[in-house]
């Protein structure tokens, strides 16, 4: 791999899946990939587990990690082609991003999109700058409308728990895992990006039966969930469901808006009754008894902590294929 970015820089879903389950295994396989090799970890938002998760798989494959806070600690950049830079940003990101590319051989960054303009959002023009200007690869930590290392963890987590079963702890008569995307309430505009991610990742995928749940006027944007069978029926969506994936969206047709917050749309207990005693994901952090209630998070349905534990495989996954590719 070139780069990280999307679904599509991946040749393999599956052996990248294994390639994680492999590392979390054995950690230290391929300790010595990434001697001398430095990793850049750009983050432009907060974050918890991208950047620990990301440090600590650089780090087992011998790797030296730098986070650079840019939002807190680095010049204001400016990332649109022939600015005038007479406001409040200091650098342009064609003079950053190949200083930064002479410093480190990876560079991972963080950016989240304004929520004001999709157009701007989703042209993505924030990384697609750095992998234009930087001259090394690049990984996204999460862009303005995807979150490919959270998606990767979740098909990760969501094969660890079909080999346990397969295993023997529970046989299944269905050949493919019926996978639902629920909307959740939240108290504020959220980024599409982990949803959207997912909806690509699982469509690629293409080894479940994939229902997304949503309240009207909460579509996403169809590029990313053709295959998918999309209903405003969450009852009727959770029958039968082996994995329910729980996050909230901001509008994405009125961009960046919040038009509902029905509590009855939190998943409870009460309702994963009607599914084949599903799993339960998020990708964290998440609003207790807003989107998910803690009955469901304290019970054995949730993987969350799971699913977080993976995002080291995951990012492990994806570096040593970067080094790899550039060695
Ligand atoms: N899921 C996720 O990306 O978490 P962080 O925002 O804490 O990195």
């Amino acid at each position: 791999m070139k780069k990280f970015t999307s679904v599509f820089d991946v040749p393999d879903i599956n052996a990248l899946a294994l390639k994680a389950l492999a590392y979390k295994e054995n950690p230290l396989a391929d300790k010595q990939l990434g001697e001398d090799k430095r990793i850049g970890l750009l983050f432009l938002n907060p974050s918890l587990r991208t950047r620990l998760s990301t440090q600590i798989a650089a780090r087992n494959l011998g790797m030296e990690a730098i986070v650079f806070n840019v939002d807190k600690e680095g010049w204001a950049l400016e990332f649109e082609e022939g600015a005038i830079m007479s406001g409040n940003t200091v650098e342009h990101v064609k003079d950053a991003a190949p200083v930064l590319g002479h410093y480190f051989d990876i560079l991972c960054i963080r950016t989240f999109p304004s929520l004001k303009n999709r157009e701007d959002d989703y042209s993505e023009m924030f990384i697609n700058q750095f992998i234009k200007y930087a001259g090394v690869p690049v990984i996204s930590l999460e862009s303005a409308t995807l979150h490919p290392l959270q998606s990767l963890t979740d098909i990760v987590t969501i094969k660890e728990v079909l080999n346990a079963k397969s295993n023997g702890v529970v046989q299944g008569a269905k050949t493919k895992p019926k996978i639902v995307l629920t909307w959740a309430p939240h108290i504020k505009p959220l980024p599409q990006c982990v949803a959207n991610s997912f909806a690509q990742w699982i469509n690629a995928w293409g080894e479940a039966d994939f229902v997304i749940t949503h309240p009207q006027d909460y579509e996403l944007d169809e590029k990313f969930t053709k295959g998918a069978t999309i209903t405003h029926d969450q009852d009727a969506a959770l029958l039968n469901a082996d994995f329910v994936y729980v996050k909230n969206w901001s509008t994405y047709t009125d961009y960046g808006k919040v038009y509902e917050n029905d509590p009855e749309w939190m998943l409870t207990e009460e309702k994963l009754k009607a599914t084949n005693s599903a799993k339960v994901m998020h990708c964290l952090p998440v609003r207790r008894n807003v989107e998910l209630s803690d009955e469901v998070l304290d019970s054995t349905h949730s993987l969350v902590t799971q699913q977080a534990g993976n995002r080291v495989w995951a990012a492990q996954a994806v570096l040593s294929e970067i080094l790899k590719a550039k060695s």
